[in-house]
C-alpha cells in the first residue's frame, strides 16, 4: 500500500546527523528539504525528496496533503520508568526542606516507596496508568518508547512490570531489565539482592520481555565492579547493556561500561576530564537528562565539553514519579537550551538521531530516509519554534509507521 505526503513546506530529515552518527551537529544536518513530498509504502520510507522530482510511477497514487505544514522524525523516547504506581508529591517539599536524595531514601521514601505500590497494583491497574503516559508522550510526538522495569525488585514484579510494556502497540515499545536498581527490602544485604539478580537473568531471557538491561551504579547501590560481572552475564546471554551511572557522585562507571561495550551512559553528571575524553572517542551514545537534574537541583553534565569532543549525545526525560515526574520533552529540551548550552540543532539531533543510536536502533527510526520507518510528527508552527515555548504544544499530527495516531 503506498501513500504519498506531499505539500510540506520544510522536512527536516536529519539525513546529515544520520550521516555523522549523531556527532558534532550543525543546522545544516537537520537537512532539510524545502516543498518535500514522502512516499511511504507498507509503513517505511520508498522515496522523500523536492515534490517536483517525484517519479513518475508515484503520480496517481494516495496523496495525503499536510498543507503546508512542517515535518520532522518522530522523537525517540529512549530512557523511561514509565510503570509504576503511586505517587510522591510529598518529597518534592521535603527537597525543598533541605533533604537531600540519600535521606529521603533513608527515611523509606525514594524508590522503595514506588516498589511498595507497584508490588500492590495489578496489571492491568498498571497498564490503566501506563497507557495514559503513553497517550502524554504520543502528544509530544513521541514513536519510540524505551522503558525500564525496577520498581518490582523481584522477578514475579519485574516481570510483571516488562509484561505491561509489551503489550502496547500504539507506538514502538523497547523494554529494558533495570532489576539492579535498588535492594529489594526483603535482602539483608545489597550484595545478597546482586547475586540474586545474577541468578535472575536467565529467568529474564527466557520470559522474552526484555529487549536490553540496565544497572544502577553508584556509591550506596550498585559498585562498578559489580555493574562488570551484570554486563557479562547479560551479554553472554545475547542482551545490550546500558549504565545509570555518574549521576550524584563521580566514579570509574562510565570507564566500566565503556570498557564493556554499554550501548549508553546515561545521566553524567559528575564527569572527570578522562571521562569525557573516553566518552568522546567511545561508541557509546552519552544519554542527557535535564529535567532530572532540576528536580534534583544537581549539576547539569558537561555538554558543551561533551559535544564539542565529538561524544553523541540524546536528550530524555527519564519520566519517573521521583526525580523527574515529567513528560514534557519542550521542557527538556528548553533546559538543555538554556543551561547546557545546546543549540537547536543539537537538541532537535539529540531527540532522534542521538536517541535512536542510545536504543541500537539507528538503521530503523531517527531520520526520515529510504528504508527506515516511516515515523514523523507534523508541526503546527515552525520549528525553530520548538523546545522554546514551554506548556504550548507544537505538535499538530503524528504519524507512526506510516498511520495516523494522533491529529
Ligand atoms: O533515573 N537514578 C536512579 N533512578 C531514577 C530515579 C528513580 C526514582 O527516584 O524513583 C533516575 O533518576
Ligand atoms: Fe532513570
Amino acid at each position: 500500500m503506498i501513500t504519498v505526503f506531499k505539500n510540506i513546506s520544510e522536512c527536516l530529515t536529519l539525513e546529515g546527523a544520520f550521516k555523522k552518527e549523531g556527532r558534532k551537529i550543525q543546522e545544516e544536518d537537520l537537512s532539510i528539504i524545502q516543498n518535500a513530498s514522502i512516499v511511504v509504502n507498507n509503513g517505511r520510507i520508498e522515496w522523500i525528496g523536492e515534490s517536483k522530482k517525484l517519479p513518475k510511477q508515484y503520480r496517481g497514487k494516495k496523496e495525503i496533503s499536510l498543507k503546508g505544514l512542517s515535518v520532522l522524525p518522530g522523537f525517540v523516547e529512549c530512557h523511561t520508568h514509565s510503570i509504576f504506581s503511586g505517587n510522591r508529591s510529598q518529597e518534592f517539599e521535603m527537597k525543598f526542606q533541605g533533604k537531600t536524595y540519600a535521606e529521603i531514601a533513608q527515611a523509606g521514601g525514594g524508590i522503595l516507596s514506588t516498589v511498595r505500590a507497584t508490588r500492590k497494583a495489578s496489571e492491568k491497574e498498571l497498564m490503566g496508568s501506563f497507557l495514559g503516559s503513553v497517550s502524554n508522550f504520543l502528544k509530544q510526538g513521541v514513536t519510540t518508547l524505551e522503558v525500564k522495569s525496577g520498581y518490582g525488585l523481584d522477578l514475579k514484579n519485574e516481570l510483571k512490570i516488562l509484561k505491561v510494556a509489551r503489550k502496547c502497540k500504539s507506538l514502538r515499545v523497547i523494554t529494558t531489565y533495570l532489576g539492579p536498581h535498588a535492594k529489594a527490602p526483603e535482602s539483608t544485604h545489597i550484595d545478597q539482592y546482586f547475586e540474586s539478580i545474577l541468578e535472575d537473568l536467565d529467568a529474564v531471557k527466557k520470559s522474552k520481555l526484555a529487549d536490553r538491561v540496565d544497572i544502577f551504579i553508584e556509591k550506596n547501590y550498585f559498585s562498578s565492579e559489580q555493574a562488570k560481572r551484570y554486563f557479562k552475564k547479560a551479554q553472554s546471554l545475547g542482551f545490550k547493556v546500558v549504565s545509570h551511572t555518574n549521576q550524584l557522585n563521580p566514579s570509574d562507571g562510565v570507564f566500566v561500561s565503556t570498557d564493556c561495550g554499554a550501548v549508553s551512559c546515561d545521566h553524567l553528571n559528575y564527569l572527570e576530564e578522562k571521562d569525557i575524553q573516553r566518552l568522546s572517542v567511545s561508541h557509546v551514545t552519552c544519554v542527557f537528562i535535564p529535567t532530572a537534574d532540576f528536580y534534583l537541583k544537581i549539576p547539569y553534565p558537561p555538554a558543551r565539553k561533551l559535544i564539542d569532543s565529538g561524544a553523541r549525545v540524546a536528550l530524555s526525560t527519564d519520566f519517573n514519579p521521583g526525580s523527574s515526574p515529567t513528560q514534557d520533552l519542550n521542557f527538556v529540551g528548553l533546559v538543555a537550551r538554556r543551561e547546557m548550552k545546546m543549540n537547536l540543532a543539537e537538541v532537535i539531533s539529540a531527540w532522534t538521531v542521538g536517541a535512536s543510536y542510545a536504543l541500537s536502533l539507528e538503521k530503523e527510526v531517527g531520520s526520515l530516509t529510504v528504508g527506515k520507518s516511516a515515523d514523523f510528527v507534523v508541526l503546527s508552527g515552525g520549528w525553530r519554534d520548538l523546545f522554546y515555548r514551554v506548556g504550548i504544544s507544537q505538535i499538530q499530527q503524528v504519524y507512526y509507521k506510516g498511520r495516523k495516531t494522533l491529529k
